[in-house]
């Protein structure tokens, strides 16, 4: 959704530069057409197959985002109670809520069973014996799935692959038959399903596929045993690319290939994908500052840094960067950075790419997730807004923080 036509770029029938000076630099810009081409990828794919595809909101959890996917008629996969209260308000339905993570609160699972929530995602028996608790203050049953760690390598970065036994997600998987035995003793638990999710960015499918495997022989065993295991939660969807020419495993073909061993298991399938819906439909534009040279080194100073996008500096992540009005002047080989007082307030490093000026746009690219939301205000930056584009307008859906919201709520 993001192309040149002549020497601009446009996002759906939007030119960029365009949108760039309205609204200002830095600012995310995200394509709805885009979100929703991926969201249905993974829907229709399922085709007849009883599905659920929760998009997990820690990707983006941007009430205009949520939204589109709620009336597209998905789930949503939260961790918090904050996100929780960012679906229900952007109209999510609770009932195809479920929540992940390994620390809930006592306060959270209150707020996730007064809202009805479709089930809960535990990493432990004394989670369990929580929800059993706070289910019978409430008089009512709360569903449940373990999220087993299927101890197989996901093959990607070591902070955001989870499914190994040294990882603190999950029960491990030899262990977890015995916490479903435990969880008999609540009468207030409903073992519904069991999860897993082995890290995120991954571009080679085959170790979720190992994991499938895994995880539907326990749920063939529970069902065996009586447990009222009805569905079976595989965790976050699709790496994507972030290289030039690199390609993403596409959706469709991933899904379909998982509907054989599927349909024989007679359960309701659901999926967490966060970064492939989002990811590439958003981009952070910003403005050159300078140039400079320090010795040979060139650098690119850049009006947007480590807070408004900290993939780079944390994950070392690359981040395709490119013009939003080509130029006739040969490439250069350059740091892209940002203001902030660090050395690691970098976009890109010793990056080929366009000879960009001062005054000059560029386009960081796939930055729609875990871009925003893991922005912050270091150094007093107020936060970049971020911009929806719907087909040839866009609407601003979070506003650029003023110096005022810096402060907001602070004594002196
Ligand atoms: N489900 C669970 C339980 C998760 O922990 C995650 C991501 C997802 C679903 C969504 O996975 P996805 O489809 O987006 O791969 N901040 C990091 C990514 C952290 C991912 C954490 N969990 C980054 O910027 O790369």
């Amino acid at each position: 959704m993001f192309s040149y036509s002549q020497n601009d770029l446009y996002c759906e029938e939007v030119p960029l530069a365009d949108l760039a000076r309205r609204a200002g630099t830095p600012a995310y810009v995200y394509s709805s057409r885009s979100i929703l081409a991926s969201y249905r990828a993974y829907d229709e794919a399922f085709d007849a197959l009883p599905h659920s595809v929760c998009y997990a909101v820690k990707a983006n959890s941007s009430l205009a985002v949520l939204g589109l996917l709620a009336k597209a008629g998905a789930g949503f996969d939260i961790v918090s109670g904050g996100e929780l209260f960012r679906v229900i308000r952007a109209g999510g339905d609770p009932s195809k809520v479920v929540f992940s993570g390994v620390g809930k609160t006592a306060a959270e699972v209150e707020y996730a069973l007064a809202n009805g929530i479709h089930s809960f995602n535990c990493e432990s028996a004394a989670e369990l014996a929580l929800i059993d608790a706070m289910a019978a203050r409430r008089g009512v049953k709360a569903g449940f799935a373990i999220r087993v760690n299927p101890d197989v390598d996901a093959s990607t970065h070591p902070y955001i692959s989870t499914g190994l036994s040294r990882h603190k997600f999950g029960i491990a998987i030899a262990e977890a038959a015995a916490v479903y035995d435990h969880a008999r003793s609540f009468p207030n638990l409903v073992a519904e399903g069991v999860s897993c999710h082995i890290g995120s960015q991954i571009l080679d499918p085959s170790p979720i596929l190992e994991a499938v495997d895994k995880v539907l022989e326990l749920a063939a065993s529970l069902r065996a045993q009586g447990y009222p295991i009805s569905h079976l939660d595989l965790g976050g969807g699709l790496g994507i690319a972030y290289h030039a020419g690199e390609q993403a495993p596409p959706i469709r073909g991933f899904i379909e290939s998982l509907h054989q061993r599927l349909r024989e298991s007679g359960l309701t399938i659901m999926v967490e994908p966060g970064r492939s819906i989002v990811g590439p439909a958003g981009v952070l534009l910003t403005r050159v500052l300078y140039r400079k040279k320090n010795g040979h080194k060139e650098f690119i100073v850049v009006d947007a840094a480590m807070n408004d996008l900290i993939r780079p500096a944390l994950y070392h992540a690359h981040h395709e960067i490119i013009p939003l009005r080509k130029n006739p002047l040969p490439p250069v080989t350059a740091d892209v950075v940002g203001p902030v007082c660090e050395t690691g307030d970098f976009l890109a490093r010793d990056r080929q790419m366009a000879n960009a000026m001062p005054g000059d746009f560029l386009a960081v690219c796939a930055a729609g997730a875990y871009g925003f939301v893991q922005s912050s205000n270091y150094n007093s930056r107020p936060r970049a807004p971020e911009v929806l584009v719907e087909g040839g307008t866009y609407r601003v859906i979070r506003p650029r923080e003023t110096y005022e919201d810096l402060v907001r709520g602070e004594t002196t």
